[in-house]
């Protein structure tokens, strides 16, 4: 069990590189359960979710070969036998419930363990469920596990959507199902993020025949079977976004490299108007921070709108702005339990259902504060960057799921940031984020 030690109040300067995408990576490992082939991956990040998926495929008959220090995975799902997805192994991350689709698609029949809680909401699997039922599969939750059987899957016309919008893993999940289905499926309000559209290049890389890739509207006609593949994944918004929003809050001066600025438009649009400067490149940002940022209001949407991943990051960067800014959460309603550890660094934040609204306060002080998910633990570091003093982060297991060496690299910008053994017992290790 690890935590950070941060000294707050060093201004980051240089160039970070960019990792492939956490949730581009997940799916397609599962995607390689359409296949007997061997479906190689590359810039795979060095990440706890990762080793997990390679658990949970391994329980399915994978046989997988792991480079880490390449960044290569070589899969390859040739024994049609195992169904079963335990709940030992499904219940530390939720993209494992990406397997659904693949073995029903491909062995016809699927026992999964339900993902299980998750302190960031909810987080139900009711679209992924509807959606297979849709395409033909008879669907039993029994004890906690999903089981599901088809003689064939059969193409239709679906919505796949919730009161919150499209949904990403349900989206991979339907997709990878129809793939072999028989006939066309048509997927109305798909998700555009685009995690899901590497996916669906993978796919088409297999033999997948799916037009409307990158739309809200996928039309997929089954093939009777797919091929191995060759595939360097995305590179990782998120994890580029969270060292675009650390350079700004420590006012410095940083390029982040080897990434897509395309996909990250709403999160550049939302810096500049807190008067942050970004210099736009091919596959770079450059990021020059004022000495003090204006108040924004934000609103997190499905893609291309405000990625709710970085939602606690840009908060942590709004507790030090001139005036009150608002950040409404449109994806997950509970998504702030970063609040309270910011409220221990001085931060002044109000929540009113899914909106917190917060008051700028000239300075955060360092705390002790405690990580207990993903991107929340991301933005205590970067609120440990900006503050003045100590700052220690308990329990940094979660942002290790997330964030590759995320400590190293922030050191080579110049932190203050030190990697040491914590006495905090793991107890909320079970809860499945992703
Ligand atoms: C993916 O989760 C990401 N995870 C999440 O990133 C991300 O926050 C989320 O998409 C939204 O962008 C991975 O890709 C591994 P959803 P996912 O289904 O697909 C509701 C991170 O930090 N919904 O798009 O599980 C749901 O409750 C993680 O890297 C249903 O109601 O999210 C939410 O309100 C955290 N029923 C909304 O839809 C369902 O069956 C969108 O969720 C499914 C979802």
């Amino acid at each position: 069990m690890d935590r950070f030690v941060i000294t707050g109040g060093q201004r980051l300067t240089g160039e970070v590189a960019v990792g492939g995408a956490k949730n581009s990576v997940l799916p397609i490992m599962a995607a390689a359960l359409l296949t007997d082939d061997e479906v190689v991956i590359r810039r795979v990040p060095r990440l706890r979710d990762v080793a997990s998926q390679v658990k949970v495929l391994q329980s399915l008959g994978a046989r997988v070969l792991h480079d880490e220090k390449q960044g290569i995975l070589r899969i390859r799902c040739d024994d049609a036998t195992p169904v079963t997805a335990p709940y030992e192994l499904m219940k530390t991350m939720r993209a494992s419930i990406c397997v659904l689709g693949p073995l029903l698609a491909k062995r016809k029949r699927a026992r999964v363990s339900m993902p299980g809680g998750c302190v960031i909401g909810v987080r139900p699997i009711d679209l992924h469920l509807r959606g297979m039922e849709q395409l033909g599969a008879t669907i039993e939750v029994k004890a906690g596990y999903v089981e599901a059987h088809a003689t064939q899957l059969r193409g239709t016309i679906q919505f796949l959507g919730s009161s919150a919008g499209s949904t990403v893993l349900g989206t991979a999940n339907v997709v990878m199902a129809a793939t072999l289905a028989d006939g066309e499926t048509i997927l109305e309000n798909a998700a555009q993020e685009p995690e899901v559209v590497d996916l669906c290049r993978v796919l088409q890389k297999m033999g997948a025949q799916i037009d409307g890739i990158g739309s809200h509207c996928l039309r997929i006609t089954g093939v009777p079977r797919l091929h191995g593949v060759d595939h360097a994944v995305i590179p990782d918004r998120i994890e580029a976004g969270t060292f675009v929003v650390a350079a700004a809050i420590t006012g410095g001066d940083v390029t982040v490299r080897d990434c897509e600025p395309r996909d990250l438009l709403a999160l550049i649009e939302r810096l500049r108007a807190a008067g942050v400067e970004i210099t736009v490149g091919p596959t770079w940002l450059r990021v020059a921070a004022p000495r003090r940022f204006r108040p924004i209001d934000v609103t997190t949407l499905p893609h291309p709108g405000f990625p709710t991943d970085l939602q606690a990051q840009l908060m942590a960067l709004l507790t030090t702005a001139d005036g009150i800014s608002m950040v409404h959460e449109r994806i997950y309603p509970d998504r702030f339990i970063h609040v309270a550890e910011l409220h221990r660094m001085g931060a002044r934040i109000r929540k009113e259902g899914a909106t917190a609204i917060i008051e700028g306060v000239p300075k955060l002080s360092g705390a002790p504060v405690m990580a207990s998910d993903l991107r929340g633990s991301a933005a205590l570091v970067l609120a440990g960057l900006a503050a003045e003093g100590e700052t220690t982060v308990d329990r940094v297991y979660h942002i290790d799921r997330g964030y590759e060496r995320i400590d190293e690299r922030l050191r080579r910008l110049g932190a203050r940031i030190e990697r040491r053994k914590s006495d905090v017992a793991p107890l909320a290790m079970a809860a499945a984020g992703g």
